[in-house]
């Protein structure tokens, strides 16, 4: 008989953390939401410190590991680097740092596109760094070598989802104009590599038609966190529901009326001081 009055913990009781620069990472919870319902989940938006998407290399390293190492502090099995552009550049630091699976949104997004395409021409929206990191473009590269890539940066879209501009004619010229590029290119499957970008996924569809598909990285990460906690034995047990915790380091209220708004569920309360001592 063991000595232990209460059963052990398991890890697979443990939450799963996600990180984003802000709110826009919801759209990755909101897939983790449907496609692992049982699991305890810690998300993290540096809502101090963004937007990510503008700046350099080194700074968003230097965040994302901020962001990772608190996240492992309160005690989580995973991290889902919900970020496309602290995937984009920092995941192999966080990878090497973090004593736990890191999983990023460029992959998963990328073996969706490739399976998707029929022609090989593909195109990827993100953020300027993004876009310049070349992550998706090589990763793209990797997995279909004889593909067409088109990469377009849409810096504006992530402050037109964080206004709440989803249905306005303003909207539809800033996609118009963004998408100018892709009008009458030979591309089926666009990525949409940025966390806000599955909001406007309609005004993207119509700009570029109805023959083209539209890849959603955020879906996409979920799946593959699925399949990740499955082969790691690390999947929560079915007996339990699934919650949620959201720590912000800023902007506690802003964070929950856009995040509702995404999450399309009510978001109870957040912690805003995340990332107050520093890592
Ligand atoms: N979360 C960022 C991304 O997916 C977009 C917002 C930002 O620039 O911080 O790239």
């Amino acid at each position: 008989m063991s000595n232990q009055p209460f059963p052990l913990m398991s890890n697979k009781d443990l939450p799963i953390g996600i990180f984003d620069s802000g709110v826009g990472g919801l759209t990755v919870v909101a897939q983790v939401m449907k496609v692992l319902p049982h699991e305890e989940v810690f998300y993290l938006g540096d809502t101090a410190r963004l937007p990510y998407g503008n700046k350099g290399k080194d700074t968003i390293i230097r965040f994302s590991l901020e962001n990772g190492k608190y996240l492992v502090e309160q005690g989580i099995k995973l991290l889902v680097v919900a970020c496309n552009t602290s995937s984009s550049v920092a995941l192999q630091a966080l990878q090497q740092a973090l004593p736990i699976p890191v999983v990023g949104v460029i992959s998963p997004g990328v073996a969706t596109a490739v399976a998707t395409t029929k022609n090989g021409h593909i195109a990827v929206l993100g953020t300027r760094g993004t876009i310049a990191s070349n992550a998706y473009q090589q990763a793209i590269a990797a997995a279909l070598p004889s593909a067409t890539v088109y990469a377009v940066a849409c810096p504006l879209f992530v402050s037109l989802v964080e206004e709440g501009f989803l249905d306005r004619q303003a909207t539809r010229l800033i996609v118009q104009e963004y998408l100018s590029p892709l009008k009458g290119s030979k591309v089926d499957t666009v990525i949409l590599g940025c966390t806000h970008y599955p909001l406007l996924r309609d005004h993207v569809q119509e700009e570029l038609g109805q023959h083209v598909t539209i890849v959603d990285a955020a879906a996409a990460c979920a799946h593959a966190v699925h399949d990740l906690l499955v082969q790691e034995r690390l999947i929560a047990s079915s007996r339990r529901q699934g919650c949620y915790r959201y720590f912000v380091s800023d902007n506690p209220e802003g964070f929950r009326r856009i995040g509702e708004t995404i999450l399309g569920t009510t978001i109870d309360h957040v912690c805003s001081d995340a990332l107050m001592q520093p890592h």
